[in-house]
């Protein structure tokens, strides 16, 4: 076997430059209190999401909604926003990239993660209710985006369907609190479990992203054995530090630490993987609600090859010298099952280097430089390098990026799992709109509002 036919998944430091970041061996050296602090987390049950404590329930829910209930429809309508939404979108894409191809006839998933009335009016009119099954997704249960449609789909559900509506309603809430969990109990409606502590970002290898992907026939069972090969280690009892020390979430979170420490505050994440790119979106959501406190962090940049070669890598390469790169790609091979077709023999001059070569060849030539290229412009960059772009690598990976996002936020000093800030926002919308209470968020959007305006034409 060569080595570009081994199926190894790898991180890949030569180019990471700890050379510049002076802080890396002094948080290297904190692996013993972060080892103690994931077992004591893990052990009060605060991180299901790397212990996967819901696994074999979940395991037998899913194998029960594949038989039975899920081929019941054609349509997956999900309505369900940031953590509630990402992790399903990137599974679509990367594994049923069918629906963006032409002549899609087979299952199609559609994510409603936002208030856009256009396109909310254009599914409702548009789907097929009796073929459609619509899953909420939302932990709180009260989130106004994705509550507010389902009050409005629920209402086409009805209208459309006044006798079976609710067979066509799968609800993804708290198991205690929340206005979904009201719902679920007043009308005796379908739910999966979402468990305590499992917070939306955290989430997408549960019943929030897994139950998308029975649905669309992903192999769901892999995705989830590949996370737990890596989440496993780390939420062992008794974690020992030389075991973290040795986890590459660790040592990525070093990096990512020591990147911080040396002024370096923005992270791009280059997918060369192209179906994948929707997993730089669902990290930079990961990495910027969880890290963006108290003035620190770095804000995610994701990106695509070999597309954003043409868009924002002009930037990346010689803009501020203050990124740094994960560089996702699979390990790439002649011996590569759909490679695309050949180029033809009768190629103009200058184009003849391609003769012969396949269509697929351009995509690791392109990564390569590129890569190259950031490494010669001094950006750190650490590859992450997958045998197979596969549900089991995805597993892998997703774990090994939510355990360094969370393991990143403790060598910060900061809570990777809350995201106060953006509660401001969702309190004065909520005002604007008239609710209840919220006296003092009224006067402070009356006083924003009134101040003279500093518009000018354009
Ligand atoms: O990651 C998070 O916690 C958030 O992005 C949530 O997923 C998002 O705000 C939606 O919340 P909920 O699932 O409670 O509707």
């Amino acid at each position: 076997m060569t080595a570009g036919t081994t199926h190894k998944d790898v991180l890949d430091w030569a180019n990471a430059r700890w050379d510049r970041l002076p802080a890396h061996p002094g948080l290297r050296a904190r692996a013993d209190e972060m080892a103690q602090k994931l077992a004591g987390e893990v052990s009060a049950g605060r991180l299901p999401f790397l212990s996967l404590p819901f696994m074999p329930e979940l395991t037998a829910t899913l194998a029960e909604l594949e038989a039975g209930f899920l081929p019941r429809f054609t349509h997956m309508l999900l309505l369900g926003i940031g953590g509630s939404a990402l992790g399903a979108r990137a599974l679509q894409k990367a594994f049923a990239p069918g629906q963006d191809l032409p002549g899609h006839t087979g299952k199609s998933l559609w994510i409603l993660d936002n208030v856009d009335a256009a396109t909310l009016t254009a599914h409702l009119s548009r789907l097929p209710a009796a073929q459609t099954l619509v899953y909420v997704v939302s932990k709180s249960g009260d989130t106004i985006e994705t509550i507010g449609q389902y009050f409005l789909v629920k209402d086409w559900l009805r209208r459309e369907l006044p006798a079976g509506w609710k067979d066509h309603l799968l609800l993804n809430t708290d198991e205690k609190k929340g206005y979904l969990r009201q719902e679920a109990t007043q009308f005796g409606m379908r739910t999966v479990p979402v468990p305590d502590n499992l917070g939306g970002r955290y989430s997408a290898i549960s019943a929030v992203g897994l139950v998308p992907a029975a649905f669309l026939g992903i192999n769901w069972r892999a995705l989830a054995q590949g996370f737990a090969e890596v989440a496993a280690p780390l939420a062992a009892p008794g974690l020992e530090a030389k075991t973290l020390a040795g986890h590459p979430a660790f040592e990525l979170a070093v990096w990512a630490k020591a990147l911080m420490d040396a002024g370096m505050n923005e992270l791009i994440t280059f997918f060369y993987i192209p179906q994948w790119a929707s997993f730089a979106d669902w990290f930079a959501q990961l990495w910027a609600e969880s890290l963006g406190k108290n003035g620190q962090g770095s804000q995610p940049l994701p990106a695509v090859g070999v597309t954003d070669q043409h868009s924002v890598n002009q930037m990346f390469l010689d803009g501020p010298r203050n990124k740094a790169c994960l560089f996702v790609e699979r390990a790439f091979s002649p011996d590569d099952a759909d490679q695309g077709p050949i180029f033809p023999t009768d190629m103009p001059e200058s184009f003849n280097y391609l003769q012969g070569k396949r269509f697929g060849e351009l995509l690791p030539a392109e990564a390569l430089g590129t890569r190259m290229a950031l490494c010669k412009h001094q950006v750190p960059l650490a590859g992450l390098r997958l045998g197979r772009a596969n549900e089991h690598a995805a597993g892998k990976m997703m774990a090994l990026l939510g355990a360094t996002t969370l393991l990143t936020g403790w060598l910060m000093g900061i809570n990777p799992v809350d995201q106060p800030a953006v509660e401001l926002g969702k309190r004065l919308a909520k005002a604007r709109l008239g609710a209840a209470g919220l006296e003092a968020e009224k006067a402070e959007l009356a006083a924003f509002t009134s101040v003279a305006a500093g518009e000018r034409g354009f």
